[in-house]
């Protein structure tokens, strides 16, 4: 990407030029892609020549958006304004074998995180009974049925309904109808009804995956289930906090927990991480 800063040269100054990030998201496929750029307020007046260099750059990309804000509220959206391009919206992004369409102003998604799913698919063992909660458009409930094909049920739960329209669409079109259950709605709620009936369950929601861990454990069969818990925590204490969140739950349910895998999936923020947990309760 310091493609970018090479192609901006003569465009902007020194300074400015120092400040054009060295990597920004690409969304979408060879057929169409949107790319989403976060720029420092200095360079908020240069954000169309920017976005036209990535036009440049990128022939398949057809909008360039700037990101305006850090996810906010349950959807976990951000603000988006469109600095070059046209006024696209959707696109189908392509990721180790699946096909995930969206609207990248209603929907969350990070391509960011296609090697954190493919982890966890990796995992799944035949015949078992997956729960992903805050499923999104699907990518961890189509990458776990595309790649463990013997898997016998992928329930996935996801609350706003733009999401949920196209986690429909997505299972139809990877052709994953018999194994993918979409549901609309609260985890809280709609998880109830899988309570003792699965063997894993993945939680990608950092902020506040812990508030569920009562439906994540009861949903998880009472011999043993493995558990994908995902939560931010800072450089010095990476694990600290989700381990005392999952052990507070297994002593209020009777339960132990093995630390099978500990991961630090993405940075976040400066010195914080999104980590991952995978544990086996028993
Ligand atoms: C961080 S995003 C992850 C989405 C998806 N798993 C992915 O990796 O792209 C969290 C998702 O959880 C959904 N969500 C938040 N709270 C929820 C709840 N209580 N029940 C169901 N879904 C919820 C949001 O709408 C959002 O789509």
């Amino acid at each position: 990407m310091h493609r970018l800063r090479e192609i901006l040269k003569d465009k902007l100054n020194k300074d400015e030029i120092s400040l054009v990030p060295s990597s920004f998201d690409i969304i979408g496929s060879r057929n169409g892609a949107i790319a989403l750029i976060e720029i420092p307020d200095e360079l908020y007046e240069k954000r169309e020549i920017i976005g036209n260099a990535i036009l440049k750059i990128h022939k398949n990309v057809k909008a360039v958006y700037l990101k305006k804000s850090s996810r906010y509220g349950i959807y976990r959206l951000r603000k988006l304004e469109l600095i070059a391009g046209e006024q696209l919206r959707e696109v189908v992004h392509k990721e180790h074998g699946i096909s995930l369409k969206m609207d990248v102003t209603k929907v969350y998604f990070s391509p960011r995180e296609a090697t954190e799913r493919l982890r966890i698919a990796s995992q799944v063992k035949k015949g078992e009974c997956v729960m992903v909660m805050f499923a999104g458009i699907g990518p961890y409930a189509l990458m776990i049925a595309k790649k463990q094909p013997s898997v016998k049920r992928v329930i996935a739960i996801e609350i706003n309904p733009d999401a949920y329209k196209y986690l429909v669409e997505n299972i139809k079109t990877n052709k994953v109808e018999e194994k993918v259950l979409p549901v609309l709605g609260d985890v809280k709620d709609k998880s109830k009804k899988w309570y003792g009936c699965c063997d894993r369950v993945v939680m990608p929601l950092p902020k506040g995956a812990y508030l569920f861990l009562d439906n994540a454990f009861n949903v998880l069969k009472k011999k043993e289930g493995y558990l994908h818990f995902y939560t931010w925590s800072k450089e010095e204490e990476l694990y600290v906090k989700g381990y005392f969140d999952l052990e507070k739950t297994a002593i209020l349910y009777n339960r132990n927990i093995k630390i099978i895998n500990l991961r630090k999936v993405l940075p976040y923020a400066p010195r914080i991480y999104k980590v991952c947990l995978d544990v086996k309760i028993f």
